[in-house]
């Protein structure tokens, strides 16, 4: 029997989860569909409820209810705690559903094994202080770097982050003009601003030779930080790579078995170059 799958958001129309797992589904043999489902602003609970009733096994949740799905989460794994938010779910055996949040390991395991560039011990800096942020700073953490900064134009969301996650390892928080002098050998953009094409405030000088400057955001051309970045020297990705694998993540939670990565995210790439 065929198992279903979505994606919750609003809007949704847009996301590329549905060919991301469709091809999980084809390349790992696994009888199931997945398809994205539009929930009204106002009515996620009631979207949610009736997929779960209908014998639905799992979904993602996108924008604007990875909140909403957490509070909706009868019980939540530790990093979706401590995100805030839930952008994976399923129904456990026991009736009660289970949030999770596959975010931040996504982004790990694009800088770790598609990237290949280390996190342990490597002074890290994180743009941004919003729910993108919160949601990968745990499994960031968990990697052991030096240190991290979070940098934000409102420096008290930082330091509300910084204090959040202070037992998950070493953060600390940060103005922009506050980072002149340091260096950092990663620097992630969890900012909002590729978005509007603006580029947070940033000193010059911040990226230590060899230095990875990574996007959370992607799109057929480099952001306007990504640009910045490559004139001065660093290595440069963007986030369509944590975007298959926070996929990867949440269809090794529903179905047992990790897809192969690859191929999934090089036909992204080259569908989205074309656009
Ligand atoms: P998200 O869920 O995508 O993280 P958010 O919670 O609204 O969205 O957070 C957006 C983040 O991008 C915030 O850290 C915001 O900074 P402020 O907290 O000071 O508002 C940051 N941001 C948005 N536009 C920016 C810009 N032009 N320059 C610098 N930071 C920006």
């Amino acid at each position: 029997m065929t198992d279903h799958y979505c994606v919750f958001g609003n809007p949704v129309a847009h996301s590329k989860s549905p060919y991301i797992h469709a091809e999980f589904a084809r390349l790992t043999a696994q009888d199931m569909d997945y398809e994205a489902r539009l929930a009204a602003q106002d009515d996620f609970a009631t979207s949610l409820a009736g997929f779960f009733s209908a014998g639905g096994k799992g979904c993602n949740i996108t924008v604007p209810f990875k909140q909403e799905a957490w509070q909706l989460a009868a019980i939540r794994s530790r990093r979706a705690e401590k995100a805030g938010a839930v952008n994976t779910m399923l129904m456990g055996k026991d009736g009660r559903l289970y949030g999770d949040n596959t975010d931040g390991v996504g982004l790990v395991r694009d800088l770790l094994i598609n990237a290949g560039c280390p996190v342990k011990d490597r002074r890290v800096l994180v743009l941004g202080a919003g729910g993108a942020v919160r949601g990968i700073l745990a499994p960031l953490l968990a990697e052991q770097p030096k240190e991290v900064i979070v940098a934000n134009r409102t420096v008290e969301k930082a330091e509300q982050l910084a204090a959040l996650f202070g037992d998950d390892g070493n953060v600390r928080a940060a103005d922009f003009g506050g980072l002149a002098g340091e260096k950092f050998d990663l620097v992630i953009n969890g900012t909002s601003a590729s978005l509007h094409g603006d580029m947070p405030p940033l000193p010059e000088g911040i990226l230590a030779p060899g230095a990875l400057a990574y996007d959370m955001m992607y799109g057929a051309e480099p952001t306007v930080f990504l640009r910045w970045a490559s004139a001065q020297g660093a290595a440069i990705r963007d986030g369509l790579g944590m975007l298959v694998e926070q996929a990867a993540e949440a269809f090794f939670l529903w179905r047992q078995v990790r897809p192969p990565t690859a191929p999934v995210l090089a036909e992204l790439r080259a569908v989205l170059s074309k656009s």
